[in-house]
C-alpha cells in the first residue's frame, strides 16, 4: 500500500504532556519574575514552542531540530516570531549544544531559564511515507531523522551481520527473542535487497505473526532500528550534562521520554544530580505521565514521561536525602542505630522503567 500523504498535508504534531510543560515553566516565572531565554531542543511542529511564547511574553526561544522538514516548517508557519527575534530556529542535533551557548552569546546571555526536549519522533515523520519510519505506510527503508547522515534502513537489514542484527532489536527493540526474524532477513537478502518498509514488514508479520491485537509485530523492530539509525539514546547522554550547563540557577530542565531505555538514562542521570546535593534537585520524584483523557485524546501519548530538574539559586544547596549517603555507596550497607529509614525516601520507583 501506498501513501500519498505528503510533507505538506501532514502538519499535525499534538504536543504531548502540554499542560505540564507549561506548568513547569510557569514555575520558573514565578520563582525568577520571568522567563527570559527558552531553549526547545526538539522543535518538531513547535507545539511546545508555541505555547511558551504564548506564555511568557518577554521570552526569546532558541530551537533545535535536526530534520530538515521540521526547520522549514518552523521558518513559514513561525515567521512573525522569527522576524522580530523571538524565535531562532536552527536545524542541528542537540547533542551540540555548543551550537546553543554560541547562539545565547550572541544575544549577550550566558544560560537558559527553561530547556525542554521531547524526545523521539514527531507524527509527520512517522506518517509520512517517503520518510521510511511507517509500516502501514510503504516507503523507501530510511528511517533517518537528518537526511544528512549516512546511515538508513536499508543499509543495516541488507548489510549487517547476523549478530549486529540481533543485537539492535534485542537492546533497543526489547524483542526478546528475535533470532528467526534475523535469520528470515539474512535468507531474504540472498535473493532480494530490502528497500521499502512493507517488505521488512511483511517478512516480520509472516514470520512472528500477530500475537497482540492491535499491536503490529514490526513495532519493535522498526523502533530499535530508528534508535540505532538516529543514535537516540546516545544523543540523550550526551546531551543531559551539556544542558545542565547551560541552565540558569533556578531553571528547569524538562525531558519527555517515550521508551523506558531514555527514560533511564534521564531518571539516573537527575537522581545522581539530586543525591550530590549541589546542584539541583529533580522537580518531582516519579515521572509526570499524560492524564487518562489525553491518552484517549492522543494515543501517541500513551508512554510519555515527563522529568523535570531544578537547578538551585546560587548560595542553595539541600541536605542529603540520604545523609550517609557519603558513608554507603550500596545499599545493602545497615544504616546507623539512630538513622531514621522513614526520613529517607529509599524506594525507588522501579516500576516505572520495566
Ligand atoms: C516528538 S517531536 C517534537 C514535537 C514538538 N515538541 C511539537 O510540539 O511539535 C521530536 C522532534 O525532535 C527532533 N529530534 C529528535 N531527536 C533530535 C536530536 N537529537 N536533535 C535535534 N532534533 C531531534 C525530531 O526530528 C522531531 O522533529
Amino acid at each position: 500500500m501506498s501513501s500519498n500523504k505528503s510533507a505538506a498535508n501532514s502538519k499535525g504534531h499534538v504536543p504531548v504532556l502540554l499542560s505540564e510543560v507549561r506548568e513547569q515553566a510557569k514555575e520558573v516565572a514565578l520563582e525568577l519574575g520571568q522567563v527570559a531565554y527558552g531553549f526547545d531542543g526538539t522543535f518538531g511542529r513547535g507545539g511546545h514552542t508555541k505555547a511558551l511564547l504564548n506564555d511568557h511574553p518577554s521570552l526569546r526561544m532558541i530551537a533545535f531540530d535536526q530534520d530538515a522538514e521540521a526547520i522549514q516548517f518552523g521558518q513559514t508557519q513561525f515567521l512573525g516570531d522569527v522576524d522580530c527575534g523571538r524565535l531562532q530556529l536552527i536545524r542541528g542535533n542537540f547533542e551540540n549544544l555548543e551550537m546553543a551557548r554560541a547562539a545565547l552569546a550572541q544575544n549577550g546571555a550566558t544560560n537558559f531559564d527553561f530547556m525542554l526536549f521531547d524526545l523521539g519522533v514527531s507524527s509527520p515523520q512517522l506518517d509520512v511515507a517517503s520518510r521510511g519510519f511507517s509500516f502501514y505506510n510503504d516507503g523507501p527503508l530510511d528511517m533517518r531523522m537528518d537526511d544528512r547522515t549516512e546511515l538508513t534502513a536499508a543499509k543495516i537489514v541488507n548489510e549487517w551481520a547476523e549478530q549486529d542484527l540481533a543485537r539492535i532489536f534485542i537492546e533497543h527493540g526489547e524483542v526478546e527473542f528475535p533470532f528467526k526474524v534475523v535469520r528470515a532477513i539474512v535468507q531474504d537478502r540472498e535473493k532480494t535487497q530490502f528497500e521499502t518498509t512493507q517488505q521488512l514488514a511483511g517478512l516480520i508479520e509472516r514470520v512472528d505473526g500477530w500475537t497482540k491485537k492491535g499491536f503490529h509485530p514490526a513495532t519493535q523492530y522498526f523502533m530499535a532500528l530508528r534508535m540505532e539509525i538516529n543514535r537516540e539514546t546516545d544523543v540523550v547522554a550526551q546531551m543531559l550534562p551539556k544542558a545542565l550547563k547551560l541552565l540558569s540557577p533556578g531553571g528547569r530542565l524538562a525531558v519527555i521520554t517515550f521508551h523506558s531505555l531514555e527514560d533511564r538514562i534521564v531518571k539516573n542521570f537527575f537522581r545522581e544530580r539530586d543525591a550530590e546535593a549541589t546542584f539541583g534537585e529533580t522537580v518531582k520524584r516519579k515521572a509526570i505521565q499524560p492524564s487518562d483523557e489525553e491518552v484517549a485524546r492522543n494515543p501517541r501519548s500513551r508512554s510519555a514521561k515527563l522529568r523535570v530538574f531544578r537547578r538551585y539559586q546560587d548560595g542553595e544547596s539541600k541536605r542529603p536525602k540520604n545523609k550517609y549517603a557519603h558513608l554507603a555507596k550500596t545499599r545493602h550497607l545497615s544504616p546507623p542505630p539512630d538513622y531514621d529509614l522513614a526520613d529517607d525516601d529509599l524506594g525507588g520507583d522501579e516500576e516505572e522503567t520495566s
